[in-house]
């Protein structure tokens, strides 16, 4: 990988030490260039001029979409968010009063909080699957769990928003493949970190968005649908003209594909810009990119655990990209203030982020911190000098 390459690739990367990348990435030039393009044909042209000129480049987005999964264009839609993914294929199925949910203890806050709408309006069962002692999903209970319960839906989160936890996302495939249990996977940290394949995984949804390490625009997310949901004819909720065509006063036809998850009005140039995203990931390659980051966070870890008024806070055999501890010497203010004040971007992640997670751990909240394979080794350096400074 040629890191000088990337960086002057990346125009951020020279004024500032930008470790926020689990909150969005430093775009590459070519991704922010798509997006502005795209808006300036817009405005010269027209939008569905625009739109019906750029069809088939648009189009790359989902065959890279899928490069990205290993699955097929099909399976792929375009949205706006990870959440507005999640929302789409949960709407898809339709709950029953006593129906089970099983969750584990460190799914995204918003993924909780519209279950526990569901609960309210609806009268779902929200049930958490035990963790193991390195925090993980206990794969015995979550078997255990799916054969006694019989749930209608089991939600993962792969890599949650609050520490450096990874679910192993295979080992859950393994075991979920085996039952008739609907699966919906949040792989909105883990996609551009990890290499995710979809069929391994046994999902039936995957909910991902572009700002993060996939290194997007704002306001872009994807979503898979696996062929077994598209066959059994989930459809969201709010389908509309782009999902479905209307063929009669009380008829319609949802279409074959996951565009039938989409809406009809979009986004076309943050597409654009996603699909930049993609291309560029996919030129660097995911392997090359997973074993620079765990590289450049060996180093972060093993200086920042020397520093003894810090504790780490991340659990699990295998971590990613996330790095979190905690501080009682600052508040989160001056703490946020301090690394602003210094030119380096993080981020720290209050206990409504992870309200089951944190009370274990007892603390309020934690400085996160993220770099992604176009940081350096200099500026995890200069990063661990600052933490000692704190
Ligand atoms: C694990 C996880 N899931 C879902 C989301 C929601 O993503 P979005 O803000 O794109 O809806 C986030 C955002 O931080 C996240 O970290």
């Amino acid at each position: 990988m040629d890191i000088q390459a990337i960086r002057n690739q990346t125009a951020g990367s020279e004024k500032l030490i930008h470790f926020n990348n689990a909150g969005a990435a430093l775009m590459p030039v070519s991704v922010a260039d798509a997006v502005r393009d795209y808006i300036t044909a817009e405005e010269m042209q027209g939008g569905y001029e625009t739109a019906d000129h750029k069809r088939a480049e648009l189009e790359l987005f989902y065959q890279y979409g899928a490069q990205l999964l290993h699955c097929k264009s099909h399976n792929i839609a375009f949205t706006t968010n990870a959440t507005d993914s999640y929302n789409r294929a949960l709407s898809s199925v339709s709950f029953k009063t006593g129906d089970v949910v099983l969750v584990t203890g460190n799914d995204y806050p918003s993924n909780f909080i519209v279950l526990l709408s569901l609960k309210k309006r609806y009268g779902i069962n929200i049930v958490r699957v035990a963790n193991t002692h390195t925090g993980e999903i206990d794969l015995a209970d979550l078997e255990e769990k799916i054969r006694t319960l019989q749930p209608r839906l089991l939600s993962v989160t792969h890599i949650p928003t609050s520490s450096g936890l990874v679910q192993p996302v295979e080992d859950i495939g393994r075991t979920v493949k085996k039952y008739d249990t609907l699966y919906l996977l949040d792989a909105c940290q883990s996609l551009g970190q990890f290499d995710v394949d979809a069929l391994s995984t046994g999902a039936d949804f995957i909910s991902g968005t572009f700002r993060k390490f996939l290194r997007g625009p704002r306001g872009a997310g994807i979503l898979y649908v696996s062929d077994k949901a598209l066959d059994a004819g989930f459809e969201p909720l709010y389908i509309d003209l782009r999902g479905a065509e209307w063929t009669e006063e009380n008829t319609y036809i949802p279409r074959k594909d996951a565009k039938r998850f989409e809406d009809w009005e979009t986004a076309y140039s943050l597409m654009m810009g996603s699909k930049e995203a993609l291309k560029y990931l996919l030129a660097i390659g995911i392997d090359p990119i997973e074993a620079r980051n765990t590289s450049l966070m060996a180093g972060l870890r093993k200086g920042l655990s020397a520093i003894d008024f810090i504790q780490l806070q991340d659990r699990g055999k295998k971590q990613s990209n996330i790095l979190t501890f905690s501080c009682a010497k600052r508040s989160e203010q001056e703490t946020k203030k301090y690394f602003a004040q210094n030119n380096v971007n993080i981020y720290t992640t209050p206990r409504s982020a992870a309200v089951i997670d944190f009370d274990e751990k007892k603390v309020p909240w934690v400085v996160r911190v993220s770099p992604h394979y176009y940081n350096t080794e200099s500026e995890i350096e200069q990063f661990i000098r600052l933490v000692e400074k704190l």
